[in-house]
């Protein structure tokens, strides 16, 4: 009979088994227009309530005119760090109907923002790119530089980019990865 073999490990893919937010980035490193598509594609066909698609980015590639930019906005925290990073991608979601300012665009918005990154940073790790989410910069000021309409909220920016080996899981200043444990994210009754 044909058995399917059963993996060493069952419990977890090994890119997510390996996955950590760098704080050190290959300076070096360069991402092809070819492999920012490919991200964007993989963002651009993950699930979303109605199928609303409630996201946008602004691509910044190392050394070009946005990232510039984007540098200029970042906390002191994370200009230690995104900088070297070969990719800055920031993270919009549609909040509000254009034209009003409380009429919800889509209940899930940033939920759905989130798995469209969640699905590039994935696809990020099955090219070599590490990746790290953060909120340190100037969401504002960001808004501002690239005339996002009040009714698109700036939410976060992912740095991509070969994680340098030799700060293997170092945590980043006043961050944590630490994880609560399966019986504290599962929900029962008492
Ligand atoms: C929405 C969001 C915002 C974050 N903001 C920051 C940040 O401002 N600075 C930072 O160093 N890391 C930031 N992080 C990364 C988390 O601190 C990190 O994912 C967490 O500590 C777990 O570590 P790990 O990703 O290496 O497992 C952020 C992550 C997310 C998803």
């Amino acid at each position: 009979m044909n058995k399917c073999p059963v993996p060493a490990d069952p419990a977890l893919h090994p890119a997510l088994a390996g996955r950590f937010s760098p704080v050190q980035f290959d300076p070096e490193s360069t991402v092809t227009s070819i492999e920012i598509d490919v991200l964007l594609e993989a963002a651009r066909r993950a699930p979303s309530a109605g199928n609303s698609q409630p996201w946008k980015f602004i691509v910044a590639r190392r050394g070009d005119a946005n990232h510039e930019q984007i540098l200029r906005r970042l906390a002191r925290s994370s200009s230690l760090w995104a900088p070297s990073a070969s990719l800055l991608v920031v993270n919009l979601a549609h909040i509000f109907v254009e034209g009003t300012e409380d009429w919800e665009y889509s209940e899930f918005a940033r939920y759905d923002l989130g798995q469209a990154v969640a699905h590039m940073t994935v696809q990020g790790l099955s090219m070599g790119l590490a990746a790290h989410q953060f909120r340190a910069f100037d969401r504002d000021g960001i808004g501002s530089d690239f005339a996002v309409p009040s009714h698109w909220e700036v939410t976060s920016i992912t740095a991509f980019g070969t994680a340098d080996p030799c700060a293997d899981e170092v945590e980043a200043p006043g961050t944590s990865r630490e994880r609560l444990s399966l019986d504290e994210i599962t929900w029962s009754r008492c």
